[in-house]
C-alpha cells in the first residue's frame, strides 16, 4: 500500500466533506470534528457522490435518493449489508495522505 498526498488539512474545515481521484479512485474526503475519513465516493445504489451529499454529525446522505451511510465504517444504514470502502488516511503536517493499493 501507498500512501499518497490528495489534499491539504487547511482546505477541508470540520463537518466538510470533498471530493478527490487518486489513482483511477473516486474518494470522499470528510472532516468529523478534526479527524479526517476517506470513503469510497460512488454510492453501491446508483452512483451518486457521497461526498456532495448532506454531512449529519458522523452520517452522510447520498444526494441521489437519500441513502445513509455511517462515515467512520462506510456502512449503509439504509439498507443492511450495502457498504462503501474506507481508505487509510494519514495526515502529516497540512498534508492528508490516502493509503491506497499499489
Ligand atoms: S445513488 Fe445514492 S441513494 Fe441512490
Amino acid at each position: 500500500m501507498a500512501f499518497v498526498k490528495v489534499a491539504s488539512l487547511h482546505e477541508l474545515p470540520p463537518g466538510r466533506a470533498r471530493i478527490i481521484r487518486a489513482e483511477g479512485e473516486s474518494i470522499a474526503l470528510f472532516n468529523l470534528g478534526g479527524e479526517i475519513v476517506a470513503l469510497g465516493n460512488v454510492c453501491p445504489h446508483e452512483g451518486d457522490s457521497l461526498g456532495e451529499g448532506t454531512v449529519e454529525g458522523e452520517i452522510v446522505i447520498c444526494p441521489g435518493h437519500g441513502w445513509e451511510f455511517d462515515i467512520r465504517s462506510g456502512a449503509c444504514m439504509t439498507i443492511p449489508g450495502e457498504s462503501v470502502p474506507r481508505f487509510p488516511v494519514r495526515v502529516e503536517g497540512d498534508a492528508i495522505l490516502v493509503g491506497l493499493e499499489e
